[in-house]
């Protein structure tokens, strides 16, 4: 085992699957850290933790002592940057948490690698990021690269935007070895269930309303969580540092069109008859400022990484709503105490 990677919000949704990745490739020592919030999930990992090579630290990004002593004590090589406020309605009832997380702790997190690294060779600071940071397309807009300009519209992806522009100037100030990847809407399994996707995956199966915002026309462009997870190990191993790579799947869908394939497959898996599962399609009042379409040009990293897509929207959803009607209990223990206070507040009754 030749390195350690430091891995933030590593139970998380995209974290645990990197986590998962990471762990087959058995190279090298991983280093989770996670506050464990509501979306953070230790049993998403649990089985492959292992003194020697995968490590669970249970802890905030914002502790600056804390952070200092991992990177001191593991001699961390590369950080893995997931640990985040990820959900854009929560960012909307109360953006305190985002703020803290995302760039109180993107900066405590630069920091301590500045400090750490002086005297190093070859670490890599890789930023998670999404393409929320440059605001909405027209649907006759060309997709975004790596150029488009930044112009955030929810308080979540402000402070992710913040948070990138934190690591660019670390890297031009202080040399700091980083990448910075902005990725679309991923989907795949162990998603917290506040998400579209496995949102209308279970209320479908258990029969309740599927709120759907607006005209459910929002278009965005969905990728398998694994296929997101490659392309970061492309990133790590070929990145040029100081470099941002837009990592997308080509698969524009607008909400309604999801939602529709996600009732026809649970209806098929259930045996049900066809239609049943639209009947419980709800409109609710849209989310303020709703972003109406995002779509990604991935021409960068496929071109410069040889990095494509393996997943398929149509077989990634189908793998997808399998998972997830296999894995009801999973779901029953996410959605604890705090998820059901949340949900009577977005969407009334439960
Ligand atoms: N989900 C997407 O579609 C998507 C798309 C592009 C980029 N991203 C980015 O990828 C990253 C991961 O997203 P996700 O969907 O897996 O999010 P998630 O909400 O499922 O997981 C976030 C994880 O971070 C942990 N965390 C939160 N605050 C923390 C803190 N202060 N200290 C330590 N840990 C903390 C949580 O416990 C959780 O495990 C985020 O940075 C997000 O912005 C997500």
């Amino acid at each position: 085992m030749t390195e350690s990677w430091l891995i933030t919000g590593g139970v998380g949704f995209i974290g645990s699957n990197f986590v998962r990745l990471s762990a087959q490739r058995k190279r090298e020592r991983l280093i989770i850290l996670d506050a464990l919030t509501y979306a953070g999930n230790l049993e998403n990992i649990g089985d492959l933790l292992d003194p020697s090579r995968v490590i669970f630290i249970k802890g905030d990004i914002c502790d600056h002592l804390l952070v200092s002593r991992i990177f001191q004590e593991y001699k961390i090589d590369k950080v893995i940057h997931f640990a985040a406020e990820s959900h854009v309605d929560r960012s909307i009832l109360g953006p305190s948490p985002f703020i803290k997380t995302n760039i109180e702790g993107t900066y405590n997190l630069l920091e301590c690698a500045r400090s750490s690294w002086k005297e190093r060779t070859g670490p890599l600071f890789l930023h998670v990021s999404t393409d929320e940071v440059f605001g909405m397309l027209g649907s006759h807009d060309s997709p975004f690269t790596e150029d488009s300009v930044y112009k955030p519209r929810s308080p979540y992806s402000a402070s992710k935007a913040s948070a990138d522009h934190l690591v660019l100037a670390w890297h031009h100030t202080f040399g700091l070895p980083v990448v910075i990847t902005n990725c679309s809407n991923n989907y795949g399994p162990r998603q917290f269930p506040e998400k579209l996707i496995p949102l209308t995956i279970l209320n479908s199966l258990e029969d309740k309303p599927i709120p759907v915002y607006g005209d459910g026309l929002q278009v965005r462009d969905w990728i398998h969580v694994e296929d997101h997870c490659r392309a970061l190990f492309q990133v790590i191993e070929k990145g040029k540092r100081g470099e941002t790579y837009l990592i997308g799947s080509h698969s524009e869908r607008n909400n309604l069109e999801v939602i529709n394939q996600i009732c026809d497959l649970v209806d098929e898996i259930l045996n049900r008859a066809q239609g049943s599962s639209r009947k419980l399609i709800t409109p609710v009042k849209d989310r303020p400022a709703h972003d109406r379409r995002y779509a990604i040009n991935s021409q960068k990293i496929r071109k410069e990484l040889g990095w494509k897509p393996v997943f398929s929207f149509e077989e990634g959803l189908r793998d997808v709503v399998r998972w997830y009607s296999e894995n009801r209990s999973w779901a029953d223990r996410v959605r604890s105490g705090d998820y059901r206070r949340y949900y009577e507040t977005q969407y009334g009754e439960k």
